[in-house]
């Protein structure tokens, strides 16, 4: 399949390649388009057919549901059972933005979206070129992150053609995405509220609104026999082909393990990388050391984590040594990443 590639102003989308990109969708094909968090691969939500190819183009696990955008509240309505108060707040406070609900579906939502589940995950994205899609396209679009099932998501047009070229229809290249990790998604469905995966929308932030709301014990957890109640939280994912160990902890002493570490492995003949920060990434004399950002602004570091892990697969190092940062605000999202791309690698020193 031929894969067409239209560049895209990320303010102020040209109107004309909007409509293609609308018109792709309705036809029942693939388009993949910037949000603020991560390319998304988008499909027509309520088109069996089309949201089956998404499936097929990622190599993504059946059992795993999808999210539906929409570009305004009112279009929530049809799609779910009923709208709680917790939901009204939240979306009038972080709509759009990185923030997915967990709702009650109603009968209109394909099975395949919700993985036979009876429940639907929406979000309304905070990017011009979401929205006019959504908009145009006069339907939600379902869309998954745009990446191979497994790898890291993307976060350039770049990394969804390396990932997807000849298997989508149509790619929006709208630059590099605001948050760069994917969005929060919260269940509103149980008696407590629950946060299923942690992203740019944070437990704090919630919490200010809705306080009782609880991060799943998965998160939190470093035991891996507890089953996430999120299917996509259960699969390694946004790994690197490296090993990949991560160090929590006091930073002084994270960057003395590694340190002797990187010897080690640079000894027994491997190629080392060391994923570090700002702060400390000159004391490092070994390995292929690359910053992912400031640990005083750690939105850098999520904006930059899954770039610097497909940097890390294109050098070809045999390890990544990578450096922890302290699980709250972004921080927590950060280390559900890391904890997923290394398979539970973590290791408090
Ligand atoms: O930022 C994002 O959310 C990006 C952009 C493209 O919007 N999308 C994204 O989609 O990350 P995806 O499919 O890669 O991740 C969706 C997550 C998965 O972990 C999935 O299991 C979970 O949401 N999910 C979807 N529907 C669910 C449901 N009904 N109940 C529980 N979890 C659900
Ligand atoms: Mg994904």
């Amino acid at each position: 399949m031929e894969t067409k590639i239209l560049k895209i102003n990320p303010l102020n989308p040209e109107i004309d390649i909007i409509a293609e990109g609308a018109k792709y969708i309705r036809m029942g094909k693939l388009v993949a388009f910037p949000t603020e968090t991560v390319y998304g691969l988008g499909a027509n939500g309520l088109d069996e057919e089309a949201v089956k190819n998404i499936f097929t183009a990622k190599g993504r696990p059946q059992d795993n549901p999808l999210i539906l955008h929409v570009s305004s509240i009112d279009e929530v309505k049809p799609l779910v059972k009923s709208i709680p108060k917790e939901a009204e707040i939240l979306m009038k406070e972080f709509w759009p933005g990185p923030l997915t609900i967990i709702f009650e579906r109603s009968s209109i939502v394909p099975d395949i979206i919700t993985a036979g589940l009876d429940t639907v995950a929406i979000r309304m994205p905070n990017h011009p070129v979401a929205l006019e899609l959504i908009g145009a396209s006069k339907v939600p679009i379902a869309a998954p992150s745009a990446n191979t099932s497994g790898k890291p998501s993307p976060t350039l047009a770049e990394h969804v053609i390396e990932d997807l070229y000849g298997k989508i229809e149509l790619v929006l290249d709208g630059g590099p995405t605001g948050v760069g990790l994917e969005s929060t998604v919260l269940d509103l469905t149980g008696d407590i509220p629950t946060i299923l995966r942690p992203g740019g929308i944070t437990l704090e932030d919630i919490r200010h609104f809705i306080p009782n709301v609880e991060l799943d014990l998965s998160i939190i957890s470093s035991n891996e026999k507890i089953i996430p109640k999120s299917p996509g939280q259960k699969y390694r994912h946004y790994a690197p082909k490296a090993e990949m160990l991560v160090f929590t902890g006091e930073v002084e002493n994270i960057v003395r393990v590694i340190k002797s570490m990187a010897k080690e492995h640079v000894r027994a003949g491997k190629r080392v990388g060391i994923m570090a920060t700002d702060e400390t990434e000159n004391k490092y004399t070994e390995g292929v050391v690359i910053s992912v950002g400031s640990r005083k602004r750690a939105g850098t570091i999520a904006r930059n984590l899954f770039t610097t892990l497909r940097e890390f697969d294109e050098i070809g190092v045999d390890i990544i040594l990578s450096e922890g940062v302290e699980m709250s605000h972004i921080g927590t999202a950060i280390m559900n990443r890391l904890k997923k791309a290394s398979g539970g690698n973590i290791i408090k020193v």
